[in-house]
């Protein structure tokens, strides 16, 4: 007998536990503590183990894993588990309709066999991930199985009930006594970093993408790691049905199998389209949306909507007629490592690069990839001639994910004795240079610092074609047209040594240099000429202080209020109790901390930085004196938002320029920590997570309101 108290208290649990995991796992929106959760579990499962009776098939103490098995039993598929035939567009075609010649075959072939026009398709996204077949016996999760051969897969109940976002039973009012859905086991891209990171803390080897940690988390023998793993899952398609009606369309069964309670993929990623061009532009629209997933994709599946149309078409050998699978270009590919190079960037940051035999990847021909700095090279051991995986992912720059180690080039050395031989790496591990490779300066890492610089400053010519570059960009002194291309010619031939050098700049001089005619010169010394009335902000911002941006330098124009009493500051910093006050002086600017200030001082009491803006100012740069603000008007202190979409009248640019004059900071994406969430037209992926978290969201005209009065 169990007592009575203990049933309740168990059911309670239960209860308690599937409400916070929802709120957690499907919501992102918990309403207790972590350990809070952690203490309900714990007492849930030494109820459980004091009354075995009490474990409920459905329970969240399922969701911890248990103990080891020796193997995974086989289950075969009450309906075999089939592949996707796929489609591949070639990108590279300029021809839009030439583009899409094996999607057109594909639409032409059903709408012939159907005998109608057009056809009604449901797009979804293929997921990358592995596919997962999950049995519900009177809405209970009795048993899940991976693919196998497709016939017989592997019994992973156990796994599966790990995957919190996954319902152990199914809810709402028209439960089947049988169901059997079929998805796809995934991982998000920020739980795979998470993971990654935590394998690095441990000392294990990093996965080399989501997918294959998810399969590696999901054939776990001992379910308790899979528990750890974070997995998700998207439903996909229905196997079986007893006892319910089966939904007459894909459309009409993935709403049904949301209302039970799985996971299924928003309705914006699954519409209901018809004929090739609707095909067409659901691909280019997925495409486009692919990076800011939060799970990886491969492509897109088109299913015939209608079920008897389905059945009409039946099925070849190992695939339905009825879907197609359409790829997208791979984001990775191999290629080898011919070179490692390093780049030397605007504050004398060092970036190691690979130079590669040149790739098609990720819908262009990569031909360098960043290796970021010293560790990571390390870390990853990227050798010259080594194989390497390439990832090129939207708009992200190319990067070196791992190395292909059975394919790096070996040599016989000498062995332990003179009679034996053993194998080497023909290339030694990757070492950092001491010195530039531009100027030959020393090259100095600081033990707290990833990063490594050349200390030649601006007489690195490297530094210096970046210090003018970004002196004269837009959103500094704003000098137009002049291009990278130009600088380069410039600093070569030894026209420019300075910033200050730009304004002695003559259009003769000028007219003299590749691609540049007399007009073209005397527009760019109008320009040059201009640029001298600027503002304070904008100057500091173009001197290109390290850790300086646009807003620390718009606060510190507005703090601090002349360039004088800046450089002021750096004066006497040898003293420890002068560095100190002026420390304090710049840590009292709202949003500059101990690393800011220091490099504002590092940057001051250099000479020839002073130097630089002497100089500049002897040229004839000035802006109007600025208004010395303790702090103005500041509706909008303290709150972060978030802005997303295009509105009506104010550019991106100038809604951030008002919302921070108000005090306001405009955060890249949405957390818990935004107040608010400007949105306008085509707004994105921000917005859905606003609305999840339930931030609040105004359009243009509550911005202009809350920048009148206040949040
Ligand atoms: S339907 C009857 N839909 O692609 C066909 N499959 O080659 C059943 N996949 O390993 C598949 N996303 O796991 C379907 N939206 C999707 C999918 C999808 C990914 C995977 C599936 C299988 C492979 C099929």
């Amino acid at each position: 007998m169990i007592p009575t108290d203990d049933i309740q208290r168990a059911a309670a649990l239960r209860a308690l536990l599937n409400r916070y995991g929802r709120e957690y796992y499907e919501l992102d929106a918990p309403t207790v503590p972590d350990a809070e959760y952690d203490r309900l579990m714990r007492e849930l499962i030494a109820l459980e183990a004091r009354h075995p009776a009490l474990r409920a098939p459905d329970s969240p103490t399922l969701r911890v894993g248990g103990a080891p098995l020796a193997a995974f039993a086989q289950v075969t598929h009450a309906v075999p588990m089939l592949s996707l035939n796929n489609v591949f567009s070639d990108m590279q075609v300029e021809d839009p309709s030439a583009r899409h010649a094996e999607l057109s075959q594909f639409d032409e072939r059903i709408a012939r066999e159907l005998a109608v026009l057009p056809v009604e398709y449901a797009v979804e996204p293929k997921f990358d991930g592995l596919a997962i077949s999950l049995l519900y016996r009177d809405g209970v999760l009795v048993q899940a199985a991976t693919r196998g051969d497709g016939v017989t897969g592997e019994e992973v109940t156990e796994n599966v009930r790990t995957v919190k976002r996954l319902p152990l039973r199914l809810t709402g009012d028209n439960v089947p006594a049988l169901l059997e859905v079929r998805g796809e086991v995934l991982m998000f891209k920020a739980d795979f970093e998470r993971l990654n990171q935590a394998q690095d803390a441990l000392g294990e080897k990093r996965f080399a993408n989501p997918r294959n940690a998810a399969a590696g988390s999901l054939r776990q023998l001992d379910s308790r790691i899979t528990a750890k793993r974070r997995l998700s899952f998207y439903a996909y398609a229905i196997a079986r049905i007893e006892g319910a009606v089966w939904p007459e369309t894909h459309q009409a069964e993935m709403d049904w199998l949301a209302a039970l309670g799985l996971p299924v993929v928003e309705h914006a990623l699954r519409p209901v389209v018809s004929g090739l061009a609707g095909l067409i532009g659901c691909y280019e629209a997925m495409l486009a949306r692919r990076p800011s997933l939060p799970y990886d994709i491969d492509g897109v599946v088109y299913k015939v909507n209608r079920r008897d149309e389905q059945d009409r078409l039946g099925f070849v050998a190992r695939a339905p007629r009825f879907a197609v699978a359409h790829k997208f270009p791979a984001e990775e590919a191999l290629t080898v490592v011919e070179a490692i190079e390093e780049q030397v960037g605007r504050t004398g940051a060092i970036t190691p690069v690979a130079r590669l035999t040149p790739v098609f990847v990720g819908g262009v021909t990569v031909t360098n990839a960043t290796l970021h700095n010293q560790d990571e090279v390390l870390r990853k051991d990227v050798r010259v001639g080594d194989t390497v995986i390439v990832r090129r992912a939207g708009d992200v720059i190319p990067e070196v994910v791992s190395v292909v180690l059975d394919k790096r080039p070996m040599r016989e050395a000498a062995g332990v004795d003179l009679f034996s031989t053993s194998l080497e790496p023909v290339s030694p591990p990757y070492r950092l240079p001491s010195q530039c490779p531009v100027c030959g300066s020393h090259i100095v890492k600081q033990e707290d610092e990833a990063v490594a610089r050349c200390s030649g400053g601006l007489f690195c010519s490297a530094q210096r074609k970046q210090a003018l570059w970004h002196f004269a960009s837009r959103r500094a002194m704003d000098i137009d047209g002049l291009g990278d291309k130009l600088i380069d010619q410039m600093v070569e031939r030894g026209m420019v040594h300075t910033l200050a050098d730009l304004y002695r700049l003559d259009a003769e001089r000028l007219a003299g240099m590749e691609r540049m005619g007399q007009k073209s010169a005397d527009n760019l010394v109008a320009a040059i000429e201009a640029s001298k009335h600027t503002s304070l902000a904008r100057f500091i911002y173009a001197l290109g202080i390290r850790n300086v941006g646009e807003a620390t330098a718009r606060d510190l124009a507005r703090h601090i209020g002349d360039i004088g009493a800046l450089m002021a500051l750096a004066d006497g910093i040898d003293d420890p109790l002068v560095r100190g006050r002026s420390l304090d002086t710049l840590m009292a600017v709202p949003d500059i901390g101990p690393v800011v200030a220091e490099s504002i001082l590092d940057f001051f009491a250099e000479a020839h930085n002073r130097e630089v803006v002497d100089a500049l100012v002897a040229v004839g740069v000035h802006w109007p004196q600025e208004a010395v603000a303790d702090s103005g008007p500041q509706p909008l202190a303290g709150k972060t938002l978030v802005l997303t979409g295009t509105l009506p009248t104010l550019s991106r640019d100038e809604a951030k320029a008002l919302i921070e004059a108000a005090g306001g900071k405009v955060a890249g994406s949405v957390s818990g920590k935004t107040d608010y969430v400007v949105a306008g037209e085509a707004a994105g992926s921000k917005l859905d997570k606003a609305q999840a978290l339930g931030v609040a969201i105004v359009d243009e005209v509550g911005l202009l309101a809350l920048l009148e009065r206040g949040a």
